[in-house]
């Protein structure tokens, strides 16, 4: 049988929620992944350091005995942040970098940033204090076609950010365009980027395969098939700019089959199988590891992990539902086979 050992990868861009979905979800992504970088849009915002460790312990009680799984937190960027505020998050060991959400741009951003030049001086104070910025590249102009919302959103306000701050670390999450992945790689070594699995084997015919389908659509949507190939080849080149994040975003399944779905795919199931059948498809597993294992560590100034992990080459069945007590979260590709397994 055909196997891939690689060094045990982490998940550079994660949702896991609160409560009972926490419960569910995070088995899943501790069974794969060593550390994650965990999203702060929960209800309300992470936006102090004191929630953020609080949010940690909650997530760490949720890890299953035996696995060892590290959550990496974040804070979430508002109008009213404070610069003292992103000076302690700087100084504390567990918080690891601040997210942008423009207001309105996807799931609980409504406390986002509605002014983005109005936030230059806590993207200064991150700067000096070297606090990685993450973005949600999207802009919310309503006359703005939804899928042209990151290419403007880079051309508007990205560039001219890298440029005000030269030395600010910043990750374009999620990208979707080839329009971003020219940005990241044309950029300084300081800008990298995420990709998720659902970018990288679906283009925006999937959202309507012969009918709606809500548990393919995300923020930001998936694109047309040149800008799928284009991610593919950023993924697959070797180039330590872009490596994996999942944004696995899990919703309950009646709040995605539903008259307004909610935007996010639950990945983190099968996360690495996901991108090792992209890998594959594109006959690049020797860069797996480097995506999903190194370059995301090196970009967070974090050590590389140690521990390995191995896939084989045997098909499974996604199950159709995940969840129990009142939990359903429906998994991409449910129901579907999939044709790598990690062992
Ligand atoms: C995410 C969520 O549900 O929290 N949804 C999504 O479609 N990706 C938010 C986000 O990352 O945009
Ligand atoms: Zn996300």
């Amino acid at each position: 049988m055909k196997t891939l050992t690689i060094t045990r990868p982490d998940d550079w861009h994660l949702h896991v929620r609160n409560g009972a979905v926490l419960k569910t979800v995070l088995p899943h992504t501790a069974r794969q992944f060593a550390r994650a970088i965990i999203m702060p849009n929960l209800k309300p915002p992470v936006t102090t350091v004191a929630q953020a460790l609080a949010y940690r312990d909650e997530i760490l009680q949720a890890v299953p005995a035996g696995m060892d799984f590290t959550p990496l937190m974040t804070l979430y960027l508002t109008g009213s942040t404070t610069v003292e505020e992103i000076k302690r998050a700087a100084q504390s060991k567990y918080v690891h970098a601040v997210k942008l959400y423009p207001a309105g741009a996807t799931t609980n951003s409504d406390s986002g940033v509605a002014d983005i030049d109005s936030i230059y001086p806590l993207l200064a104070a991150m700067e000096k204090h070297d606090l990685p910025l993450l973005v949600h590249g999207e802009v919310t102009d309503e006359t703005c076609d939804i899928f042209d919302r990151e290419r403007i959103f880079i051309e508007s306000h990205l560039s001219a950010i890298h440029n005000n701050f030269p030395a600010l670390r910043i990750v374009v999450e999620h990208l979707t365009t080839a329009e971003a992945v020219q940005f990241v790689q044309s950029a300084e070594a300081t800008i990298a980027a995420t990709i998720t699995p659902q970018h990288l084997l679906f283009n925006r015919n999937a959202l309507l395969a012969g009918g709606l389908r809500p548990h393919h659509y995300c923020l930001p949507i998936l694109k047309r098939e040149h800008h799928r190939l284009a991610l593919v080849a950023a993924a697959t080149s070797g180039n330590p700019k872009f490596f994996l994040g999942t944004d696995s975003a899990p919703h309950q399944t009646s709040l995605k089959e539903n008259a307004c779905g909610c935007a996010g795919c639950f990945s983190a199931h099968a996360a690495l199988e996901l991108y090792a059948e992209a890998f594959d498809r594109a006959d690049a597993l020797d860069k797996l590891e480097g995506f999903a294992s190194f370059y995301g560590a090196d970009f967070y100034r974090l050590p590389r992990n140690t521990g390995m992990v191995t896939l084989e080459k045997s098909t499974w069945q996604v199950p159709e539902t995940y969840g129990d007590n009142g939990v359903a979260i429906t998994p991409l590709k449910a129901g579907e086979t999939l044709s790598w397994k990690l062992v």
